[in-house]
């Protein structure tokens, strides 16, 4: 029970600060007493995000999928709290999984380059994965893992309220969207989430398997900008 505790604990402190926590020194001058509280114990904060920090403590030491077992460490996500565009990945891969960070690899480099051709920087986006655990061998999340899983998302959608959700990938876009279709026939168009504008795209990882997609993928770039700056 300790270990699930302190397992949980350190989690959470390694998603507050992935997600641009300060530390707010107190001032540093009680002393501390057998069984207080000390007064100037640091003060975690995380801009606009209060409600993803209660989202991910709710959470814990998850298991309610089988993706529990093989894990490292929870990719819950990062960025800023007040988002304007949220950008949703498939799950963790092998890098993600052992740093907790979404997007820490290869498609993670050309994600931060397609970032910031719509002007923008990693930590002014929100980036998080439609399951927070990573699949064996990087395969396709099953239909129980991501049941298991979206509700952690939808409220992570909710707490951010971001002006537009960017899909990357067949997986991020059909189960946002509930439908099953290929990419091919789900992007150049707008859809919604619960109100919120989506635009799917093609997956970063994809994209370095198939450069020449590269062109529609800086079409729907260029909405998610425009959706956002509105
Ligand atoms: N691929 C994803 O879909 N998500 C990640 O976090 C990394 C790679």
């Amino acid at each position: 029970m300790q270990e699930r505790l302190r397992r949980s604990f350190e989690e959470t402190l390694k998603f507050a600060s992935a997600s641009g926590a300060w530390i707010v020194p107190g001032e540093s001058k009680n002393a501390v007493k057998g069984g207080e509280i000390p007064s100037d114990l640091p003060i975690l904060a995380v801009p606009g995000g209060g409600r993803l920090t209660a989202i991910r403590e709710e959470m814990g030491d998850c298991k309610r999928c089988g993706l529990s077992s093989g894990r490292t460490h929870i990719v819950f996500g990062v960025g800023k709290g007040d988002a304007g565009i949220l950008f949703v990945g498939e799950g963790p891969g092998e890098e993600e999984d052992r740093r907790g960070e979404p997007f820490v690899g290869r498609a993670g480099g050309l994600l931060d380059k397609m970032i910031k051709a719509i002007g923008c920087k990693r930590e002014e986006v929100y980036i998080a994965n439609i399951v927070k655990c990573r699949p064996p061998r990087n395969r396709d999340p099953k239909v129980e893992e991501i049941a298991a899983c979206i509700p952690f998302l939808k409220a992570q959608i909710k707490a951010i309220n971001p002006a537009v959700i960017c899909a990357l990938g067949r997986h991020a876009a059909t189960s946002l969207l509930g439908i099953d279709a290929p990419l091919g026939r789900l992007r150049g168009q707008r859809h919604h989430f619960e109100g919120v504008p989506l635009i799917p795209t093609y997956h970063p990882a994809y994209l370095l398997r198939n450069p020449s997609a590269k062109r529609d993928v800086w079409r729907d770039l260029q909405l998610v900008r425009d959706l956002a700056a509105r």
